[in-house]
């Protein structure tokens, strides 16, 4: 049984079910074309099967692969961007205790590299790892991304100095495309331990390949777990396109008819600063599949109660653009009791026999309904906690609504050819080697300024 549930009973105060089941016959003509490869982008469509497909035996060479990074790591390194970054942060955040960096505990601290360009965040980092034993995932699919290579060509340089380059090749493992790509070359040159990230899946698609499941099975998480969670979902998505049977053709059915209703962003709501990274891997997954020749809603992310101090006016009584996607789990992990107070000086001894889960969900029906009255439709995906399967069931089930959602745009869920016009310009402006005409032509742009 699924461990997801979608409750849309505030939607239709916006919109009417018939309203949503005018979507059936296109989703059920998407849902065929995903499983049987027949629209654009259907080259990368490995994802649908993935969970599948992976053999136990595949997932203990990535658990013994991190086993051995483990025993000799303070820290693990994982360095990419987008797509080979954000799932696997995801994940780890979602599922470690909050304050891991700073508790000592036999599992290594995973620490991020290579997603921007900060030089004083590179600096910061070297200083750490001086001093603490590391290993270093490189993860990139094309292998020629640069955020991520120019932060592997710096702490290649220090884990050689630091180890010997003998020992420093068995702390690098990098994650790249099969055959192709600088990366691969550098690799198979240095002797590195390597995985790979299928042909047939997409950056933004592939947290459930080794690009994700290597740094969450350092992280000490169940791949296993994990895997078993998606696939449960896989199985649902893969039996019914029907939105009454498949929760993800419902969310996919629930978005396009609010968009009719004119409401251009959705907005993912989550109420535990665990689920921050969530809603980042979510963020990038339906904008960069979704927003191309001028159609797709804008996904933006709210972290609560937090942001109702600081978004929540916008959310409640800004231009009526949104509506609201909330990621509500029942249960917490631990507890933590509110003391009683003789005093009461606070006035919060209403409170003591209530858990704090309790107030937050309160808090978030509270915010739901008056977010209601404000003109902002919400739909509510509710789990019952965050444990592996969950996430690997949630991870799917996004994918497969994104999936179905872009092609119900008409446009290719798998390419992003807008991400490229800012690359030629800063690759014009550093003045590298075959960019000569674009950087003659951005000089002339910028003078004329
Ligand atoms: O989803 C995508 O395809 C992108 O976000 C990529 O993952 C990102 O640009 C990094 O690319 P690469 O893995 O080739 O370094």
């Amino acid at each position: 049984m699924l461990h997801i549930n979608i409750d849309y009973r505030h939607c239709l105060e916006f919109i009417g079910e018939k309203d949503i089941q005018s979507y059936q016959q296109k989703i059920d003509t998407y849902h065929h074309a995903l499983w049987h490869k027949t629209e654009q982008g259907n080259d990368f469509l490995g994802w649908t099967d993935v969970a599948s497909r992976t053999s136990d035996t595949e997932l203990q060479t990535i658990e013994d692969i991190a086993a051995k990074l483990k025993a000799k790591s303070d820290i693990f390194v994982v360095v990419g961007i987008g797509g080979s970054y954000l799932g696997a942060r995801a994940v780890i955040e979602a599922l470690q205790p909050h304050f891991a960096h700073l508790q000592n505990t036999d599992k290594p601290q995973i620490v991020y590299a290579g997603h921007h360009l900060s030089e004083d965040y590179l600096y910061d980092l070297l200083q750490v790892l001086d001093n603490k034993d590391y290993s270093i995932a490189v993860i990139s699919k094309s292998g020629t991304t640069t955020e991520p290579a120019l932060a592997f060509r710096v702490l290649k340089q220090h884990i050689e100095h630091k180890y010997g380059k003998a020992e420093a090749a068995t702390r690098i493992v990098a994650i790249t495309d099969t055959q192709k790509g600088a990366l691969k070359s550098l690799a198979t040159q240095e002797g590195y331990t390597t995985l790979v990230v299928p042909d047939d899946i997409g950056g933004r698609f592939s947290v459930l390949s080794p690009v994700g499941l290597l740094p969450i099975a350092v992280a000490g998480f169940d791949i296993h777990a994990l895997m078993r969670g998606a696939k449960d979902m896989e199985l649902v998505c893969k039996n019914s396109a029907d939105i009454k049977q498949n929760p993800a053709a419902l969310y996919a059915a629930l978005r396009h008819a609010l968009l009719d209703q004119g409401k251009q962003i959705e907005v993912m709501v989550n109420y535990l600063p665990a689920l921050f990274y969530f809603s980042e891997w979510w963020k990038q997954l339906y904008g960069e599949s979704e927003g191309k020749q001028h159609k797709g809603l804008f996904p933006a992310a709210v972290s609560n109660t937090t942001d109702l101090h600081s978004m929540g006016q916008y959310i409640q009584d800004g231009p009526r653009l949104m509506f609201e996607t909330v990621l509500s789990v029942q249960n917490s992990q631990h507890q933590v009791a509110i003391p009683k107070d003789g005093a009461n000086t606070d006035g919060l001894n209403y409170l003591t026999d209530k858990s704090i889960t309790t107030i937050n969900h309160f808090a978030e029906t509270g915010t739901t309904l008056a977010h209601i009255d404000g003109g902002v439709p919400n739909i509510r995906i509710e789990i019952p906690e965050i444990k592996e399967n969950v996430l690997g069931e949630l991870i799917y089930f996004y994918e497969f609504a994104c999936g179905l959602s872009a092609y119900m745009l008409g446009v290719n869920p798998f390419d992003q050819p807008g991400v490229e016009d800012y690359k030629r310009n800063m690759f014009a402006l550093l003045g590298k080697p075959g960019f000569e005409t674009d950087t003659q032509k951005i000089q002339t742009r910028l003078q004329k300024k």
